[in-house]
């Protein structure tokens, strides 16, 4: 079997056959080797029947623990992550066996792991692995030596810092110790969620509607709307239905949603929630979504055509 794996930190001439033996005696795994484990563990049903899903915390679980490596399943509700972590000097592998995470490492741009790709790394790797999609998911982690410790940290102007008493001893089958709460805050979620586009300016959306036919689209309350007015010529979908509207599959979809192709270009008023409603239309293929910085507030502050709300 042919294994695409993303090797991170991997040395260069590391030969899946070298024999590394950890402190008890055990033939260590290489990251290659953890990553073919994963793989074919994640193809099988061995994790299905075990998994579930928790709101308050990332669920885990260690579902095979052996002398020289160990597996775990762990589900990922939106929103949920793990904050900067590494592995206590094993190595490891993790593949996505539904869903879609995105790995965070300092100083280098957001990976988004997609299901089927394995990720190995070796010791001394630290990772912030994050669910920033609006849909749960599931991966399979496998370490060698077992997992045993984890350390945590904080980034900090662009480099990992230990957490105070960071080091946290893995109890058997207990893994990551003490509990913690691990959902992100908004400002985490809408700086993954703005990583993710090519934000616009005013003047560029306007282009984007006169030159290239993009939609723009009008996220707002009627109330928001009434008060601050409106942009001629745009459509307006309300936030609560618009998935529904321009995913081309819809049966609810508008006409203009015709394939995964069209530019919408969303704004709500002063460009936040916007950047969340853009990245939700990216998760259903629109691949050209994006949105306005600024928002209403900032297009009507450049000039741009603007009108009284129809009532
Ligand atoms: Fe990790």
């Amino acid at each position: 079997m042919q294994l695409t794996t993303d090797e991170r930190l991997m040395p260069e001439n590391e030969s899946a056959s070298r024999a590394v033996k950890g402190a008890d005696g055990a033939v260590l795994r290489t990251p290659k080797e953890l990553a073919y484990i994963v793989s074919e563990f994640a193809a099988s049903d061995g994790w299905m029947e075990k998994v579930r899903l928790r709101t308050d915390q990332r669920w885990y679980e260690r579902l095979y623990h052996g002398p020289d490596h160990d597996i775990w399943a762990i589900s990922w509700l939106p929103g949920q992550s793990t904050g900067f972590h590494d592995h206590g000097g094993s190595s490891g592998a993790l593949v996505v066996a539904t869903g879609i995470l995105e790995e965070h490492r300092p100083g280098e741009r957001a990976r988004v792991i997609h299901p089927g790709k394995p990720l190995a790394f070796g010791p001394d790797y630290a990772h912030d692995v994050r669910n920033v999609s609006v849909a749960p998911a599931v991966s399979i982690h496998a370490y060698s030596p077992p997992l045993s410790d984890m350390n945590e940290y904080e980034l900090d102007g662009g480099r990992l810092v230990p957490r105070d008493a960071a080091s946290q001893k893995i109890e058997a089958d207990q893994p990551w110790g003490v509990q913690r709460t691990d959902a992100l805050s908004i400002e985490q979620v809408l700086s993954s969620a703005r990583a993710r586009l090519r934000r616009l300016s005013p003047d560029e959306a306007y282009e984007a509607t006169v030159k290239r036919a993009a939609i723009l689209v009008d996220i707002r309350p009627e109330g928001q709307r009434a008060a601050e007015g409106e942009i001629s010529g745009a459509l307006i979908v309300e936030r609560n239905v618009l998935e529904w509207r321009f995913d081309p599959r819809s049966s609810a979809r508008l006409p203009v949603a015709t394939d995964h192709d069209v530019q919408v270009i969303v704004f709500c008023s002063e460009g936040y929630t916007s950047s969340l409603a853009a990245v939700a239309l990216k998760e259903l293929g629109l691949w050209r979504a994006t949105d306005i910085v600024g928002g209403f507030v900032a297009w009507r502050d450049t000039g741009l055509p603007t009108k009284r709300a129809d009532r």
